[in-house]
Order: C-alpha cells, then structure tokens, then sequence
C-alpha cells in the first residue's frame, strides 16, 4: 500500500450515523482509506454494509456524521459530481445491449467519440481477459455469469473513477469462478493503482483480496486491521467465528488459569492460556490445526479422549470431527501423514495455541 500523503487519506468516513425511522443501520462509523488500498467491510447480512456504500456513492445521506473526499466534506455532493463508482451485485448492465456498446456507455454520456469509445472499450475488454474479436459485438444475454461480471468491471473503469465500490460483485458465481475472480480483482487492482472499495459476507474472500478489512456488526465496526492481524489476533468471538470452522469453547473461570467448560452433558476441567478470574465467562478459540492426536507417550496442555466421528479429505490435509462428550464435537486438521486409525484417540493442545476471547 503505498500512499503519496498518508496524512490525508482519499476517504475517511468521520463518526457516520444513519438511521431509518428509529432503526440504526450504521452507528457512530469511523474508518480511513488511503489511496491505492484494497479495504474491505465484512459482515453478516444487515450489518450495514450497502448502507455505508450507499452513503459513500451518494445514493443516501448520513443523519450525522461526515463523509471526507481528500479532506473535503462531500455529505452533499450528488452521486454524479463524485468521482467514485458502484459495481453491484446485480451488475445492472444493459441487456439490449452489446458487450461493447455497455463498456462504452461511460464514455458516450461524457460525449467521447466513437473511434475513441471503441479503442477504450477494445482495452478494457483485454484487460479484463475478454478478447475483444469475440465479445465485442456479444450480446449481454448471451453472456455467462463469469462473462457479464467481467463486462460490469470494464465498464466500471472505464468511468475511470478516483475510488471503485464493490458491492458483492461475486456473490452469485460458483466457488471456482470466485475464487478466478478474485484474484483477478486484486490483479486489477495492483495494476491500475485504484482505491477499491469492498463489500463481501465472507471474511475469506475479503482476507485474499484486502490490505484492510473492517468487521461489521449490527452497524457497529468490531475490529479493523490487515487480514494477518485479524487471523491472528481475532478481537473477539464474533470475529474469529467469521474465519469459518474454529473451534470456539465457552469456558468460565474458576481461579488462576483454569476454566471449566460446560459440554451439555459433562462439564470438563481445562487449562487456560491465560489467567481468569472466578465467574467470569470467555470462548477459548482453538483452530483446527492446532488440535493434534496424541500418542501414549505424549502430553500436552490440555488432553481429552474423544471418539473420532467422520474424516474429510481436505487434499494434503484430512479434516475430522470428533465427540468430546454426547453432542459435542470439535473439528481438527491434520496432515495426511499424521492419519489415525479406530474409533478412539487423545487429543490435545498447547495452551499457546489457544486463545480466551470476548464472546
Ligand atoms: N431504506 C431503508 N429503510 C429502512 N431500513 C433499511 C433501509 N435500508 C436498509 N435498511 C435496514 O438497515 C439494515 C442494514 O441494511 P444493509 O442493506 O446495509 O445490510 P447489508 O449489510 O448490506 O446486508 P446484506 O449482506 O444482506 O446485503 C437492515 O436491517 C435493513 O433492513
Ligand atoms: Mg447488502
């Protein structure tokens, strides 16, 4: 991420409010982003993300708050007179229209000329891996999912916007094609130097793409940092639930650092990472990876005999889920070398490897 004047960063949203009637979609949101970042807003459904995007296009105002273009106020600049664009999850191309005529579309309303349009849009299309001999004259029905994501991009840059907004552009494609996509995305924007704008559900998506992700919660932003941060230092249960299968146990604190940990229908002793005090209730994060089948000969911070349900092959690693009491069940991570055999095993874990979280 590279920025000429970290000190005025290209957008900065300044203790943003909107409220619908009585409702809170977005509460007291504060954020920067300098220009050339890839900075992404994750969070589940009704988090507020496409409320503070709209608010970002102009599409909506905020009831307080500031929105900061390069230092200046833009809460009351049309969304045309901003130099920002929105690629929505729709795509909302122009179906009577061809692929080329749709990249051109920016271009035409600035009253470019024709021979210039099409030079553009031949660019674009190539940029994008669309080879221009074949889709230029294509018809956006005839397109495929993976196609038409593409034709919105290009048309997308060709406004040549100061900041590009996603609004989960890649929802509706399959996992392979998102995963192409994504990487592409992020190609993209390495290559043009632009200040993306991001907004996905899936935490996964947003830590292969983002230099900075902001976690959502019921409008209210949990935890801001660079992806490795994140997985690393979740800052609380909500967050490190959002990075897929974890395990997160509920345990509460019975002096020192020790905690019990409530099965359903055995209540089981653990030892902490850390100290807690008496009553006070946390979830003990362990991922995947770091639980481990132990040999006879072998200890750990913590061991636990468990019945080993189900293994999926994950490729070079095999996944499975065991029972550590009847309905309660962990999921570990292990290499196919380290592939065990029968019904039955001791797990354990480091108590380094866990982490005591906020729920
Ligand atoms: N115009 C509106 N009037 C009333 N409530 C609204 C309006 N727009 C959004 N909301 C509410 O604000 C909350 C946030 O909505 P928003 O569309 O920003 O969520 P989101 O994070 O984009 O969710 P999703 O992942 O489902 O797209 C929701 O509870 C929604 O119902
Ligand atoms: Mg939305």
């Amino acid at each position: 991420m590279e920025s000429s004047s970290p000190a005025t960063p290209i957008l900065e949203v300044a203790t943003v409010t909107k409220r619908f009637g009585g409702f809170t979609a977005v509460d007291d949101v504060s954020f920067r982003i300098q220009e050339g970042e890839f900075f992404t807003l994750v969070g589940p459904s009704g988090s507020g993300k496409t409320t503070l995007l709209r608010m970002l296009v102009g599409m909506e105002k905020p009831t307080s708050g500031e929105l900061r273009l390069r230092g200046r106020v833009i809460n009351d600049l049309p969304p045309n007179q901003r130099p920002t664009c929105m690629v929505f999850q729709s795509l909302a191309l122009f179906p009577h229209l061809s692929v080329g005529r749709n990249v051109e579309f920016p271009l035409e309303i600035r009253g470019q000329r024709s021979g210039e349009r099409r030079t553009r849009a031949w660019e674009l299309l190539k940029l994008l891996h669309l080879d221009p001999n074949r889709y230029y004259d294509k018809n956006i029905a005839q397109c495929s999912g993976g196609e038409r994501q593409r034709v919105a991009l290009a048309r997308a840059l060709a406004y040549d916007p100061e900041i590009l907004f996603f609004d989960e552009p890649l929802s509706a494609l399959d996992a392979r094609l998102r995963k192409t996509l994504q990487k592409e995305l992020k190609d993209l924007q390495r290559g043009t130097g632009k200040t993306f704008c991001y907004v996905t559900h899936s935490l996964e998506e947003a830590m292969v793409m983002s230099d900075r992700v902001a976690i959502l919660r019921s409008g209210l932003i949990e935890q801001i940092g660079r992806p490795d941060e994140i997985y690393s230092s979740p800052k609380n249960a909500f967050v490190a639930e959002f990075m897929g299968e974890v395990n997160l146990l509920p345990v509460v604190g019975t002096g020192d650092a020790t905690a019990t940990w409530d099965t359903g229908r055995k209540t089981l002793a653990l030892a902490l990472p850390a100290p807690l005090p008496a009553g006070a209730a946390k979830k003990l994060l362990i991922r995947p990876e770091s639980l481990r089948f132990l040999r006879a000969d072998e200890t750990a911070g913590n061991t636990l005999p468990v019945r080993i349900l189900n293994q999926f092959s994950l490729g070079s690693r095999l996944q499975y889920h065991v029972e550590v009491a009847p309905g309660c069940t962990l999921t570990v991570e292990r290499l196919r070398e380290e592939r065990v055999t029968g019904d039955t095993a001791l797990l354990g874990w480091d108590l380094g490897d866990s982490q005591l979280l906020d729920a």
